[in-house]
């Protein structure tokens, strides 16, 4: 290894974009005691990063990223990179375009911002479609860039708890086409222990998207078990219960419930999809997972409607709108969906989340966004459980029940104690569960030593 790269025993490394995946990346190989140099062409961005601000919510990053001020530098310079690091790790977006491709519009402008090295190395973290590094090294010898080399390293990040997946991940994926970089990759990692998988560069693109495509057909699947559950009476929490502990099928990923979201499972879905389709297969399940999932988003449409009818005038309560908890992140949201069907209903449709508050105004101005849970459900005909956050299964529903107007609860993510709502007098419906109807409400037990007039008086 060049000593220029190496400050103390490990190897000071550059990250090309700031975003979830770069920035969880840059703080927890700081952790890991190597020098980062974060670079980002957004000057704003790399402004208020240098003052410590994060602009993403992630538990614990910001604190990593203080704590390690001294080995992380920002810039908007990629020469402060190539000067300092020798692996480039990329991490820009890949966003979804028209035909459902992915965008790789940022990736060439870091490919073309590149000159011609024999001691760099580029390794791609962002999402890319199969042939990607092929088609760069293409790139690569077609610009006179021969020295430069090419590493596919996917991330298997999840928001929410994208930390504790950095430090221990199920896998590190290396695929490269020999020389250093590959190694040298796989060394960045070791500290992890994580089983390692090294293989050639295709076939690492490709165990991202499939491992991605999987998880989402695992939602879509366990969504249909308990549409089938709601039909037959059959609870799907039980039945997912009694698959999970097979250890070929796993309890993980079998939550049913509004649909998957977020700026992964969508976008890598319809990916795969695409680059099926332009290679010539028509990957049939794949259609079926994401209809199944876009259907999904609006069964409580359905579920609304049987309970109060038209839902024209009918209060609606959301809880949660991120598209899953512990995020401020709102893309693809099944709350995004049902927010703006229920709205196109002539339903007056007040939410609360935690932390996506301000998010969810600018993507859905009509929606009044409310300071707490139970002010979003004051008047309220139904209430939605959109985003299982911790604070809603901790809800009172008998102050729930003293502030609606009607009864509904529907629990869109199987997250509440069913016996909870009812015992407050409302009625719960839950994805794939028996509904349950209101319970006799118990009366309230008198207070020991006390009466009404000593209370009064
Ligand atoms: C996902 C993958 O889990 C990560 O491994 C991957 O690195 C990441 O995409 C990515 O490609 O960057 P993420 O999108 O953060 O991570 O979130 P997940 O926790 O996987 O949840 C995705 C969606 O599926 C959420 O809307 C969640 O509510 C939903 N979900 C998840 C279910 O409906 N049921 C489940 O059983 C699990």
């Amino acid at each position: 290894m060049s000593s220029a790269f190496i400050t103390g025993t490990r190897e000071t490394i550059g990250v090309i974009g700031t975003g979830y995946v770069g920035l969880v990346t840059a703080a927890g190989f700081a952790e890991l005691g190597n020098e980062v140099w974060c670079i980002d062409i957004d000057a704003e961005k790399v402004a208020r990063l240098r003052r410590g601000e994060i602009p993403i919510y992630e538990p614990g990053l910001k604190e990593l990223v203080e704590r390690h001020r001294d080995r992380l530098h920002f810039s908007t310079d990629i020469a402060d990179a190539l000067a300092h690091a020798r692996l480039l790790f990329v991490a820009v977006g890949t966003p979804p375009t028209y035909s459902g491709d992915a965008d790789l519009s940022a990736v060439h402008a870091v490919v073309d911002a590149l000159p011609d090295s024999d001691r760099h190395a580029l390794v791609m973290k962002s999402t890319v479609p199969v042939g990607t590094g092929a088609s760069i090294a293409r790139v690569f010898a077609e610009r006179g860039k021969t020295g430069l080399r090419y590493v596919s390293c996917p991330e298997f990040l999840r928001e929410g708890s994208a930390l504790s997946d950095f430090f221990a991940p199920d896998r590190v994926v290396v695929g490269d086409d020999g020389g250093w970089p590959g190694d040298a990759v796989a060394e960045l990692y070791a500290p992890l222990r994580a089983p390692l998988v090294r293989t050639d560069i295709a076939s690492a693109e490709m165990v991202k998207l499939a491992s991605n495509a999987f998880l989402a057909t695992k939602i879509s699947f366990i969504n249909e078990i308990a549409n089938v559950c709601e039909q037959t009476g059959a609870d799907v929490e039980e039945v997912a219960r009694g698959m999970g502990l097979d250890s070929r099928i796993g309890r993980s990923f079998l939550q049913a419930g509004i649909g998957y979201g977020g700026s992964c499972f969508p976008k890598d879905v319809s990916a795969l999809k695409q680059l099926a389709g332009n290679s010539g297969y028509h990957f049939q399940l794949l259609n079926a997972v994401i209809e199944v999932n876009e259907l999904q988003k609006r069964r409580v449409i359905g579920k609304l409607r049987e309970r109060l009818g038209d839902l024209a005038g009918r209060n609606v309560a959301l809880l949660g709108l991120a598209f899953k908890p512990d995020t401020d992140d709102m893309r693809e949201a099944s709350s995004l969906v049902l927010a703006a069907r229920l709205q196109a209903d002539g339903a007056n449709v007040r939410a609360y989340d935690p932390i996506a508050a301000d998010q969810a105004r600018k993507l859905l101005p009509g929606l009044e966004v409310c300071g707490s849970a139970l002010e979003a459900m004051e008047g309220a005909d139904a209430v939605v459980l959109v985003t299982e956050w911790p604070e809603f299964r901790r809800l009172d529903w008998r102050a729930v029940a003293a502030r609606m107007r009607g009864t509904a609860v529907i629990d869109g993510r199987n997250a509440l104690d069913p016996a909870a709502v009812a015992t407050a007098g409302l009625t719960y419906a839950g994805i794939g569960r028996r509904p349950v109807a209101p319970a006799a409400m118990p009366p309230v037990p008198p207070v020991p030593g006390t009466s009404l007039s000593a209370l009064a008086g």
